[in-house]
């Protein structure tokens, strides 16, 4: 099992490199980034945060694994919605960060096509959380406000781009269906 590294480690400050296409090494560190992410009880792993500094990403808001190379965000609603994150790389803590209330996104998927993923509420979150991830930016960057969890946060909060108030993994993520 990969091991997940904890801030403030610097690999998680890097800016991580783009594949210029999926290969098998690729699509086996996101196998394993994805059993890491689903035994930390998380929504999102970037690659960053198993110490490997490329562009990608696992997703799991509930609506099935999503598996992301070089995933961008390519259109963003201006309209901005707090919600709580925590992150798996900073455990303990917790915050209130604004995100963009929409976002689309594009990725590359393990079978080399190009997807674009229309995203809503907690998707949009772990979009964009992950993405800050491959760019070496963490919650506690943007995080208005930051607190101490007393216990391991529960299996529906405060993993990694979750959020444990709103949005509610209910009202997002229907769009990762379509992978
Ligand atoms: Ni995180």
């Amino acid at each position: 099992m990969l091991e997940i590294v904890k801030h403030p480690n610097d690999v998680l400050r890097r800016k991580a490199e783009p594949l210029r296409k999926p290969n098998i090494s690729a699509r086996h560190l996101l196998d394993e980034m994805a059993e890491a992410m689903y035994a930390a009880h998380g929504v999102g792993l970037a690659a960053n945060q198993v110490g490997v500094a490329r562009r990608l990403v696992v997703i799991d808001v509930g609506n099935g694994l999503l598996r992301l190379i070089n995933p961008e965000i390519v259109r963003r609603d201006e309209e901005l919605v707090e919600g709580v994150e925590g992150c798996l790389s900073i455990p303990g803590l917790q915050g209130k960060v604004m995100r963009h209330k929409t976002v689309q996104m594009k990725a590359t998927l393990p079978n080399g096509r190009t997807e674009w993923f229309d995203a809503e509420g907690l998707f949009a979150v772990a979009i964009q959380h992950e993405i800050d991830h491959l760019d070496g930016v963490l919650f506690i960057d943007r995080a208005t406000e930051v607190w101490e969890i007393e216990d391991e946060p529960d299996e529906d909060e405060a993993a990694d781009g979750a959020a444990s108030a709103e949005p509610s993994p209910d009202d997002g993520g229907e769009d990762a269906e379509a992978r």
